[in-house]
């Protein structure tokens, strides 16, 4: 599988795609609001209340969750100026980055529909700070801007995705991702890969952001020490359990489902810190691990949308919405994928109705050192 080709979620707005179907990306993204608004602040501070931010998004996907993302960087700036009791907003220039195949079309037709909304939300009595917008298609595992030229890097539930899937020595049997049941060679493949990944795009960043920029990441991750724990692989155990039914039923050829491995690893907060250490160029200003259920719409301290509150919210459209573009690319014909993501759904609904299911997130907040 060639990711740079085959990652990215379902574009467009339709009912399978992963704008109408992020709502737990997105109360991610608003639980870290604080953590973000507190690094932004210091940074302003230490570049003494600059004019123009360099901002960029990394796995920014496409849709309502990307101009989240843009709204709280431009309503954060326009409230640490005030609070500094500066009179001119700075420019802000804000970089969307992701994959080549990611659907940068429709994020491009929506931003003046964005802009205008941004004016009306700023605080009252201030004009809405002039807000820019570029796309960078690309992987965030290799440079994608010159050197020192970003104040600050945002990225949420992006970092966990792998540049290819690790290379194995022995097959990974009946599962799609680490699971309970893997070799232990394969999940040291995972490991390892995540760290050449992690320590790669730290390099990469470090080349890139001014010295004193800030780096605001949020991870999916997990508590446990062990890799192949239920809390980081039980969404994908759950798909392979759908596609392990489809093969003794003879509607997926074995060998299919056994050349099938998810390139993806949800780090423990110690593998972050281990790597941003080893690196050497930012110095960690704070690492917090956080759980989100996968009914999202429990939350009510989360401001919904109408639509999101009266359908609850459907975590087996949300994983469509995320690896439909994978599985279609993989067992190929549009039938079998029906078939895929439907007793996919089922299952998933089931678990939710039986047990308490939720992801584990882990944010790490770190400046550039001199
Ligand atoms: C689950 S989505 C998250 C989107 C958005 N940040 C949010 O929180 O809703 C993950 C995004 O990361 C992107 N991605 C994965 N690997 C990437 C890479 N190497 N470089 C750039 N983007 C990548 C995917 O294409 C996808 O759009």
């Amino acid at each position: 599988m060639d990711v740079t080709q085959v990652l990215c979620m379902n574009g467009g707005n339709g009912d399978n795609s992963y704008s109408n179907n992020s709502l737990l990306p997105r109360k991610v993204i608003s639980m870290t609001k604080p953590v973000i608004e507190d690094a932004l602040t210091n940074l302003y501070r230490a570049l003494n209340f600059p004019k123009t931010l360099l901002m960029a998004d990394l796995g920014c996907s496409s849709g309502s969750n990307t101009f989240l993302v843009a709204s709280e960087l431009v309503k954060s700036i326009d409230k640490i100026r005030l609070q500094f009791g500066q009179d001119e907003s700075a420019e802000i220039l804000i970089y969307l980055n992701d994959l080549p195949q990611n659907d940068f079309n429709n994020i491009f037709l929506s931003v003046s529909q964005f802009q205008k909304g941004l004016a009306k939300q700023t605080i009252r009595n201030s004009s809405s700070p002039p807000c820019y917008f570029s796309g960078v298609p690309g992987s965030f595992y290799t440079r994608l801007f010159p050197k020192k030229s970003l104040h600050f890097v945002h990225s949420s539930y992006s970092l966990m995705w792998l540049s290819k899937v690790p290379e194995m020595t022995e097959t990974n049997k009946g599962n799609i991702y680490m699971s309970a049941t893997s070799p232990p060679s394969v999940i040291r493949a995972y490991r390892d890969q995540f760290q050449t990944d992690f320590s790669t795009f730290l390099k990469c960043r470090a080349e890139e952001v001014v010295t004193d920029g800030r780096m605001v990441l949020t991870i999916l991750g997990r508590r446990s020490d062990d890799p192949s724990s239920k809390e980081c692989c039980y969404v994908w155990d759950l798909l392979a359990t759908a596609l392990n039914h489809m093969v003794l039923e003879g509607l997926i050829e074995e060998e299919k489902l056994d050349s099938f491995n998810i390139p993806q690893y949800a780090p423990c907060a110690k593998e972050v810190r281990n790597e941003v250490e080893k690196e050497g160029s930012f110095t960690i200003d704070h690492l917090e691990v956080s759980d989100v259920n996968w009914d999202a719409s429990t939350d009510h301290n989360l401001i919904l949308s109408e639509e999101d509150n009266t359908h609850g919210y459907n975590m087996g459209k949300c994983m469509r919405s995320v690896a439909e573009p994978m599985i279609s690319s993989h067992f190929g014909e549009a039938i079998i994928v029906e078939e895929v993501f439907e007793r996919y759904t089922n299952i998933i609904k089931d678990r939710m109705s039986k047990e308490e299911t939720s992801l584990i997130n882990v944010t790490v907040s770190m400046t550039r050192k001199a």
